[in-house]
């Protein structure tokens, strides 16, 4: 633990958890003054019937709403403005967002920009933002991004084949309503990979040079909540326990990274889904283990740390041996959950492999990743993992 350093870590929002929370959603858009809210969600959501039970809790009160059913996987930044046209035109008061990362990240940019002008691509980077959004609820229906609790919106331009982090504490949502049963529904693969997506959330954290006391403590909470759970609710989805457990490793790795960012695997899965178009998570299920195994001997004493996390017995092992284990063990849960392992199966190809690194190697998440990395660096992970 790195007491002697100074630190800085902020936790603007409110977090509330619990198996069935849902139902008291009327009472937390009354307690921001909300009288009408814009839903923004995905048309797989509603055709699931996630929607419906969140909408219905609201119909059974005096709070009305406008449903915005548009977001895309991986959400396009042109999706951003007919939410705020949407929001201003139908009288909205707050945004409330449900689903994964795409449906979260876009209500986030709906409610910053409702108050900032101009286009949210103008404010990419860090800090960026002028102006508080509106009030805002997020209520996430994947254990994984943590988008509920991040300072970050990510978001593509599809025809310009970009992707983008805005972060912003003015993007942080002011409510994260948290139900572990929402998240039952969600089917084994997505478990896996939005899982393994949390997982790397607190471990790209822990391990960097950027990681402070409270960020630490949050990690190993997270990672020893995946390390039990993550099984479980790949393989018997309705055991509620395994749910909740995920889903706050999901939220609280978010408040870990928002003070540290995170390294590798996620410098690279930036321009891996810009240009190659690799879901997010299924991105980093892949890069992890090489990136792991590349950053191994910058921080032996916390790769020794996961294996513990893990449930590794490290007794008598060097701690080269432990640091080796808890790489190891990562990579086992991915494999036992059939996480996607290969670049190549989606169409990644040797040939894109320095254009991606070199894009890489402009995010924030390279200075503080644990072991310098240079271009060749980066082509030789993704090679690993071709
Ligand atoms: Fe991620």
């Amino acid at each position: 633990m790195n007491c002697h350093r100074p630190f800085s870590f902020e936790l603007s929002v409110r977090i509330e958890f619990g198996i069935g929370t849902v139902r008291y959603l009327a009472d937390h858009v009354r307690s921001l003054g909300g009288r009408h809210a814009l839903i923004v969600t995905d048309p797989g959501l509603v055709a699931a019937g996630v929607i419906p039970k969140v909408t219905a809790v609201l119909d059974a009160t005096d709070i009305t709403y406008t449903l915005f059913a548009e977001v895309q996987a991986e959400p396009d930044a042109s999706g951003v403005v007919p939410g705020v046209e949407l929001y201003r035109s139908e009288g909205c008061d707050i945004v409330i967002s449900v689903g994964g990362g795409s449906s979260l990240d876009t209500g986030k940019a709906i409610s910053v920009m409702i108050n900032n002008e101009g286009h949210i691509r103008d404010y990419a980077g860090l800090g960026k933002l002028r102006h508080p959004g509106v009030p805002q609820i997020a209520i996430p229906t994947t254990a994984g991004t943590g988008s509920e609790a991040t300072i970050w919106s990510v978001l593509s331009e599809k025809d310009k084949k970009i992707k983008y982090g805005v972060g912003s504490r003015f993007l942080v949502p002011t409510i994260a309503l948290c139900d572990p049963e929402l998240t039952v529904t969600l089917p084994p693969r997505l478990t896996a990979v939005t899982g393994i997506d949390a997982l790397a959330h607190a471990l790209e954290s822990y391990v960097n040079k950027a990681t402070q006391p409270i960020s630490e403590a949050l990690a190993e909470r997270s990672i020893q909540l995946v390390a039990r759970s993550l099984r479980t609710a790949v393989f018997a989805g309705d055991q509620i326990a395994a749910r909740a457990d995920m889903l706050l490793a999901s939220t609280i790795a978010a408040t870990a990274f928002n003070a540290t960012r995170l390294g590798l695997a996620h410098a690279l899965a930036m321009p891996l889904g810009a240009k190659a178009k690799v879901p997010h998570a299924d991105v980093i299920s892949i890069l992890l283990p090489e990136v792991n195994r590349y950053n191994l001997p910058a921080n032996l004493p916390k790769f020794a740390r996961i294996a513990e996390l893990f449930g590794e017995n490290t007794n008598g092992l060097s701690l080269r041996e432990a640091a080796e284990l808890g790489v190891n063990s990562v990579e086992q849960l991915i494999d036992d959950i059939g996480s996607p392992r290969k670049l190549g199966d989606y169409g990644v190809t040797e040939a894109i492999l320095p254009e991606i690194a070199e894009e890489g190697l402009t995010s924030g998440n390279i200075a503080v990743n644990p072991r310098a990395a240079t271009i060749k660096d980066l082509v030789k992970i993704m090679r690993g993992c071709l």
